[in-house]
């Protein structure tokens, strides 16, 4: 008997990585997607031959469609059990200076990307019975000052994610969000590309995105190990009755509690108090 297969996107690095390890170790097949070929034959190399590289940009359609109709072929008639959108980048900055064109990327990629991948791997999702697994973020439920486009494009996620479970109730596939708070990965030296903090220098927001630079670093250090996401990916992949989301901070209290049900003019006020937004008011 074949193992169950299931497919990642962004399996170069991070949590697609580690989940695509995790879900080899524990029986399963994996389809994974890169954007270089060599990135493929490495982890190939480091996976084994249970490690399916596919090669497509997530916001490339006809790449995409390429590579269902490859998956289709491999599977030789069996379906596909999960489906993990994982890919994603994250952009930061002052929403009063962000180029629209590092917006419009954002919500490409972690948003208008996820649905172009599902469209093209629903048909070879099991019926009933497929899961597909969105990699969300506390900040799809919370948007701190400069995360707006990452905030953005994960609060559109979530809304899609919550819509789609509900139209494919018919097909008994179901739609499940994990929302990880910071999580050890190279995120954002990857994203460097449009984090300029140089581009701001000039403007108010010079002060407060040093003191939002600096508790980055923190917690990107102290972030969560990606093995707690690759758990949580198969709990979602196998346990009878899933969650709708399954939320990770980094802290119960102030990561998820406190900034969801304290007032917002109150979490406005501390938010602002520790990034230098409030003089001394
Ligand atoms: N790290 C965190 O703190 C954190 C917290 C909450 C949620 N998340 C979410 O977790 C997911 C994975 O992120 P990560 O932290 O593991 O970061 P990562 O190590 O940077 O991995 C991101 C993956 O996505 C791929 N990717 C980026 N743009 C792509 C595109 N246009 N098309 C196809 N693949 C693309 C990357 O490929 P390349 O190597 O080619 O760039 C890489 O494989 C993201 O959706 C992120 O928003 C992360």
């Amino acid at each position: 008997m074949t193992n169950p297969s299931v497919l990642i996107t962004g399996t170069s690095s991070g949590i697609g990585y580690d989940a695509s390890r995790y879900l080899i170790a524990s029986g399963y097949r994996v389809f994974g997607s890169l954007r270089k070929a060599a990135d493929g034959e490495r982890v190939r190399q480091e996976l084994g031959e249970q490690f399916n590289p596919l090669i497509f940009d997530v916001t490339d359609e006809a790449a995409i469609r390429q590579a269902a109709e490859t998956v289709k072929e491999r599977l030789k008639g069996q379906p596909l059990h999960g489906l993990v959108n994982n890919a994603g980048i994250a952009v930061a900055g002052p929403l009063e200076h962000l180029p629209l064109a590092d917006l419009r990327q954002q919500f490409e990629v972690n948003t208008i990307g996820v649905v172009g991948v599902t469209q093209a791997f629903l048909p070879l999702l099991a019926q009933p019975g497929g899961r597909i697994i969105n990699i969300s973020s506390v900040s799809g439920k919370i948007a701190f000052p400069f995360f707006g486009p990452y905030a953005g494009s994960k609060f559109a996620l979530e809304a899609i994610s919550a819509s789609w479970r509900r139209e494919l109730l018919l097909r008994g596939i179901d739609v499940i969000i994990i929302g990880p708070g910071s999580v050890k990965t190279p995120i954002w030296e990857k994203a460097a590309e449009h984090n300029v903090p140089s581009r701001y220098q000039d403007t108010i927001y010079r002060e407060a995105l040093e003191a939002l630079g600096e508790t980055v670093t923190q917690s990107a250090a102290s972030g969560m190990p990606v093995e707690i996401i690759s758990k949580t990916i198969l709990k979602a992949l196998t346990v009878k009755r899933p969650k709708t989301r399954y939320a990770l901070p980094n802290s119960w209290l102030s990561g998820w509690l406190a900034p969801l049900y304290l007032p917002a003019r109150l979490i406005d006020r501390v938010v602002g108090k520790s990034l230098k937004l409030i003089n001394g008011q």
